[in-house]
């Protein structure tokens, strides 16, 4: 079987912190020392400017990240890392996948409806105040980054889900309307990294201010581990060991050492000694990348001839990708005649079981996308068994009355609905 490509991006808006380490970066890290996968990691500073107007932090988060991945270990022969503004390919593809995103499916993005919840509830006539294009169409650069590559599985934090299902539904889109280029992505979400407490307990997260980054010096990390919110038990006294000094140091030890201070906890060890034992189990784990992070800080041009080298391999793959997908949608030269129909007979005959069956459930999903306000017609109706009678027999007697080509259209809208609504018939 071919590898899967694994691929995900950090937005440079923040400084690294331990969140971000073990929920996205170590996890990543090590699935791409595993030979059954390709991986993609990149630094998505195009993404940065959507949620960041501070040319400086964007600037400078951009460094830290790139020096973050390195410094943990990321080995870049592996792994493709790049920066995503260094694949041009990456915002034409924007474009055209912009061409077949309907605007309702953007409406119906969390971030766009966070911000138009906001605004509302401010009492605002203009609903869209201070909302960008660029926020808008945030999932469309987004799915750009994922099908440029073909990737197959996503790695993100649960709020990123839905982004994930909508490159799925463009690139159902796409495949319908033109060739079957794109993968259908999947997210991947990891429960127990989904967690990661910050100072105060909640979920560590540079918009909770809570976090604790990851390379800060010794007397911060110190600092701020001591910051950590514990209830006032005094030392000797048992204490719930499901806390977030517990959690924290369970995110770093092994098993057997994890037990260790459960039981510790269990019979009363001291908040203070805690703390102090966390520290020191952190502070340790994160000597040497530390020492190699301040070490590529200092040499921000080896960072840099890294990510050249990686968007140089990143676009080996994109480029000739990029052409075949303009020559689909009918971007070519003037003296190139061939059609993709031509192609596609080929490519089918090539194509394995599952690649069909994907295609397939895309092609299902770009249907689906169409036919959405018939179905919730029928769902809103009073007797849905009669409005979904009248729904097919409308549609039957439609595709009946077509020419050939637009009745396979039909069809297949048809054969949708009609499993749609299979308990209604
Ligand atoms: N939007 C993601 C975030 O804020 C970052 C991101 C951009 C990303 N493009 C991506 C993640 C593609 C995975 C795949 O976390």
């Amino acid at each position: 079987m071919s590898k899967k490509t694994v691929l995900t991006g950090i937005t440079t808006t923040g400084t690294p912190h331990i969140g971000n380490y073990l929920g996205a970066i170590k996890p990543a890290i090590e699935a791409s020392e595993n030979p059954a996968f390709n991986s993609y990691f990149f630094l998505a500073d195009f993404h940065a400017l959507i949620k960041c107007q501070e040319p400086e932090r964007v600037a400078r988060s951009t460094r830290e990240i790139a020096a973050t991945w390195l410094a943990l270990g990321l080995d870049t022969d592996k792994a493709t890392f790049y920066r995503q503004t260094d694949i041009p390919e990456i915002t034409e593809l924007t474009w055209i996948l912009t061409c077949q995103t309907s605007k309702g499916l953007m409406n119906r993005a969390h971030a766009y409806k966070a911000a138009v919840d906001v605004n509302r509830e401010a009492g605002k006539d203009d609903l869209d105040d201070g909302v960008t294009m660029g926020l808008f169409n945030y999932p469309i650069l987004m799915a750009a980054d994922i099908l440029m590559f073909n990737a197959d599985i996503i790695p993100v934090g649960k709020d990123q889900i839905q982004h994930i299902e909508m490159a799925r539904d463009i690139a159902g889109r796409f495949n319908h309307n033109f060739e079957s280029l794109f993968t259908l992505p999947e997210a991947q979400v990891d429960e127990e990294t989904q967690l990661i407490p910050g100072l105060d307990g909640r979920k560590m997260s540079k918009s909770y201010n809570n976090t604790i980054p990851l390379f800060s010096s010794t007397d911060e990390l110190r600092k701020l581990i001591n910051q950590i919110v514990t209830d006032t038990r005094a030392p000797g006294e048992p204490k719930d060991p499901d806390n977030t000094l517990m959690h924290l140091y369970r995110c770093f030890a092994s098993e057997a050492e994890s037990n260790a201070m459960r039981q510790r906890f269990i019979e009363g060890i001291g908040w203070g000694d805690a703390k102090k034992e966390l520290f020191e189990y952190i502070d340790a784990q994160l000597s040497t990348p530390r020492a190699r992070y301040n070490e590529l800080m200092n040499d921000l041009g080896e960072v840099e001839a890294v990510l050249h080298k990686g968007a140089e391999r990143a676009r080996e793959y994109s480029a000739p990708f990029l052409d075949k997908v303009r020559h689909a949608v009918g971007i070519r030269s003037l003296t190139d005649t061939s059609t993709t129909q031509q192609k596609e007979v080929v490519k089918e005959k090539e194509k394995s079981a599952e690649e069909i069956a994907r295609a397939e459930e895309g092609r299902r999903r770009a249907v689906l996308m169409q036919i959405r306000p018939l179905l919730e017609q029928v769902q809103q109706a009073e007797d849905k068994a009669a409005a979904a009678k009248t729904l097919v027999a409308e549609k039957t007697a439609e595709v009946e009355a077509l020419k050939k080509k637009a009745r396979q259209k039909a069809q297949n809208e048809l054969d949708v609905l009609t499993e749609e609504l299979a308990a209604l018939l």
